[in-house]
């Protein structure tokens, strides 16, 4: 599904940047006013020195973008203590993980404040160019200079593919493919998955990502899903339960008995 979607020319500051975006993303680039008029539902838009999605209803104020910052109620020194779900989900002995669906990168950087070293692939053009954004926002930060940190890697392109040809196999795949929508959650996060389930509907190929997931992870493959959706891989080794949501582990050959 390949929704509307334009580039808006809002700031003369960033003509270049946003021609430049629009030529890439094969989109059209559109001045404000000509925006307006026509009928199209989303807008990149380069605001408040990153780069923003928004919908038709937010052209004036707000927008979505790369939260770069840790979520309410993190702590926020580095590395962030290996505590709550998804840390127990990705293992204490977890070194190195590959997120196979990064979408916000909300899960990435949470990961990656941990200390893990994180590697990210997604395939929405509109996506990867929303975490590039984040990811040049990040390499920016005094606490990521200041203690020489690799912001994580970002491969653009469809992981079923992907992980077929790694440079080196990761301890962990992380998947958190979009499940059909369900109850409650937070606004943000509400919002933020809802506008990608418009521009890019769901993964309907989750089950086949999973199995490439399990041939290609050194010790394990974590499933995040709404918690009342069938574990995608059948019987996990263990689940994580956190708020609305599941942390489903399986893990590889050898690593079933650890
Ligand atoms: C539910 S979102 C992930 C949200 C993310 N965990 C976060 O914290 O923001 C799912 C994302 O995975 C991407 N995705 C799904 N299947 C993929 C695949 N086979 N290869 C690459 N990206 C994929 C989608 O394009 C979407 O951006």
């Amino acid at each position: 599904m390949r929704a509307e979607l334009a580039v808006l020319a809002e700031d003369d500051n960033y003509l270049q940047q946003s021609r430049h975006l629009a030529d890439k993303l094969e989109r059209p680039l559109l001045a404000v006013a000509d925006a307006k008029q026509q009928d199209i539902p989303f807008f990149l838009v380069y605001r408040d020195h990153c780069l923003k999605l928004l919908d038709k209803a937010l052209l004036k104020k707000g927008g979505l973008t790369v939260n770069i910052d840790p979520r309410p109620g993190e702590q926020s020194s580095y590395p962030a203590s290996k505590k709550g779900a998804l840390a127990q989900a990705v293992g204490r002995k977890t070194q190195t993980i590959l997120d196979a669906t990064t979408g916000w990168a909300q899960d990435s950087l949470a990961l990656f404040r941990m200390g893990y070293h994180m590697t990210c692939l997604e395939r929405s053009p509109v996506m990867v160019a929303l975490i590039e954004d984040g990811f040049s926002r990040l390499a920016q930060k005094d606490w990521v200079i200041r203690r020489q940190l690799q912001v994580p890697e970002l491969i653009s392109g469809n992981s079923i593919d992907r992980l077929q040809n790694l440079a080196s196999q990761p301890d962990c795949i992380y998947l958190d493919p979009m499940f059909p929508p369900k109850r409650k959650k937070s606004a943000l996060a509400k919002k933020g998955m809802n506008v990608l389930r418009d521009i890019l509907g769901d993964d309907t190929d989750k089950q086949q990502l999973f199995m490439t997931a399990m041939q290609h992870a050194g010790k394990r493959v974590v499933v995040k899903s709404p918690d009342d959706a069938e574990p995608l891989g059948g019987q996990p080794s263990m689940s994580y339960a956190s708020k609305l949501v599941r942390y489903d582990v399986y893990l590889i050959g050898e690593n079933q008995n650890v």
